[in-house]
């Protein structure tokens, strides 16, 4: 009986070596903005609808209702997607003037610094930990069926 010729796997290395020129070459500055993008992208995504509902009961709740009209501060479900400035309530100019688009980005930004992200905004205050922010965002989204 004749065994059949041990089949082995092609060298990897010529390949690999040259994958790994092009990877090198892409490091540096470029390199490290890139994992960091989509770190920040993957952390987005990561947000928890359930502990941001808790976030909302305890750090927004005290301002916005989520439907009807907000008296203290604009209603908040559906503000996913929503225009800046565009729910039932007295808006800031600035906010009014903002153009923003509520999503990921113009969200993490804005609950980060309010008054930076909307010079003259009137809500005064910020969610400095990334984590709620991703969380309150995700349950945002939850109350937006259009954005789901
Ligand atoms: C102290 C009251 C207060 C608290 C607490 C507060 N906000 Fe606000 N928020 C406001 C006001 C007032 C506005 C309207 C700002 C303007 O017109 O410039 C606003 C606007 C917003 C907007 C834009 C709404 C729109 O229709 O364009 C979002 C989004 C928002 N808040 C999210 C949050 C989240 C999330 C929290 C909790 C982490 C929170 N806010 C906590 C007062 C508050």
């Amino acid at each position: 009986m004749t065994l059949p010729p041990l089949i082995l796997p092609p060298p990897p290395f010529r390949r690999s070596a040259s994958g790994a020129g092009r990877f090198a070459g892409i490091g540096g500055r470029a390199g490290l903005a890139l994992v960091i993008a989509l770190t920040a992208t993957a952390a987005l995504a990561q947000g928890d609808p359930k502990r941001g509902q808790e976030v909302f009961q305890d750090q927004c709740s005290g301002c916005h209702v989520l439907t009807g009209q907000g008296f203290a501060a604009p209603p908040l479900a559906g503000v996913y997607g929503r225009k800046a400035g565009s729910a039932d309530f007295q808006y800031s100019d600035a906010m009014k003037k903002s153009g923003i688009v509520w999503d990921d980005t113009s969200l993490s930004h804005f609950l980060a610094d309010p008054s930076q992200a909307v010079p003259g905004t009137a809500m005064t205050i910020n969610l400095s930990d990334p984590q709620q922010r991703d969380d309150v965002i995700a349950y945002l989204r939850t109350l937006s069926p259009a954005s789901k």
